[in-house]
């Protein structure tokens, strides 16, 4: 590493008026150690959102456009079924602005969620796992209809993919102007991420393939069956392909309506199926071996980016989204086998000289 000088910082050259306006301008980090040699492979690290997830942007579009619109009333509640990050995003959001809100999520989904979640002054109403994200979302219209709550609608709302076009779309064109970009690989939750970058990228860039990874027992895209729908666009029932799988936040038991655009607009170049065991071991990879902390899903992601990098022509440039942290999932199988008591080698380091020897056990 080059040391001449020391590192020093400048400040962001403004100051910030609340947390809703740190959200988004993530970073594009270049992968230095993993990423084959003949390509250029980055990432584009969401956990730099002040609630750590790419759903702050969701939720801030969610609850600001609601306001602008007027459905959403000084001091009303805010309703929502979410697997986690658009829960922990949304708490913060309404923290910040003065909302009471209730999040509906499976009690599948890892606790440390639901504490975030709690920790942020929201309540956390649980549906059995078996109900699946059909059961969620059903309990949140429910509640809502019941008290007169505002149903943020993440999975239907078209204020999704268009804060996805207006941030996340222009920050990846901004930082790849007059560079090539010949790769965009993501997965999809609600697809606003894909649909919206979707859009940007079309547009401005139609020579970049749009690469989107889905879980491999649940291939919803894949299957290419299509999904049941209500007038509302909401699901009408479970899809017939989807299997519970490990990755958190991806693919829900249904083709949410958001996404469903970029498949009827054919934004999509490739599908690459990602097993669960796949997208921990390069979370997994991306910690140790580029300091780099995301979860399952952008570990997932990643792996599909790197089957691509492996076959990218020479010189090649590949982003790939890392939509949240890894810590997030201290007590899911991301962390298995990761100690809380000391190994033998590092009991063997700590004997190794004289002093402050932990007492046996
Ligand atoms: C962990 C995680 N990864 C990926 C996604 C997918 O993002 P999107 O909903 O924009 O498709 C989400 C959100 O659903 C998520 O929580």
């Amino acid at each position: 590493m080059n040391t001449h000088h020391s590192r020093t910082t400048e400040g962001r050259g403004r100051l910030f008026e609340n947390v809703v306006d740190t959200i988004g301008n993530t970073p594009c980090i270049r992968i230095n150690h993993l990423a084959p040699d003949h390509v250029r492979l980055y990432v584009k690290a969401e956990f730099f959102n002040p609630a750590a997830s790419v759903k702050d942007r969701l939720a801030i579009s969610i609850i600001e456009e609601a306001e602008r619109r007027g459905d959403l009333k000084p001091g009303q509640t805010v309703v929502e079924a979410s697997s986690g990050n658009t829960g922990i995003g949304l708490a913060m959001v309404c923290a910040a602005k003065g909302y009471p809100l209730v999040v509906i999520m499976a009690d599948s989904f890892s606790i440390e969620r639901r504490k975030l979640m709690r920790f942020l002054g929201a309540k956390v109403v649980l549906t059995p796992r078996t109900a699946k994200g059909f059961g969620m979302i059903q309990k949140a219209k429910e509640l809502a209809d019941a008290n007169g709550w505002f149903l943020a609608r993440q999975f239907e709302t078209e204020d999704n993919a268009q804060v996805h076009e207006n941030t996340t779309g222009r920050e990846i064109l901004a930082d790849f102007a007059g560079q090539r970009l010949d790769y965009w690989v993501t997965g999809y939750g609600t697809g606003g991420t894909l649909s919206g970058v979707g859009r940007a990228l079309r547009k401005e860039r139609p020579e970049t393939k749009i690469i989107v990874s889905e879980p491999e027992g649940a291939q919803l895209i894949g299957s290419g069956i299509p999904q049941e729908r209500n007038a509302a666009h909401a699901p009408a029932a479970s899809h017939s392909a989807f299997q519970p799988h490990p990755i958190q936040g991806w693919t829900t038991d249904f083709i949410p309506f958001v996404l469903q655009e970029s498949i009827d607009r054919k934004y999509i170049d490739e599908l690459v199926p990602v097993t669960g065991p796949a997208g921990i071991e390069w979370s997994r990879k991306l910690a140790r071996q580029e300091g780099i902390f995301t979860g399952i899903s952008g570990g997932a992601s990643f792996a599909a980016a790197m089957q691509i990098a492996e076959k990218a022509a020479p010189e090649s440039v590949i982003l790939c989204m890392l939509p949240d942290t890894g810590e997030r999932y201290l007590s899911s199988p991301l962390f298995e086998g990761i100690a809380e008591a000391m190994t033998e080698e590092e009991t063997a380091l700590s004997l190794s000289t004289p002093g402050f020897h932990m007492p046996p056990a």
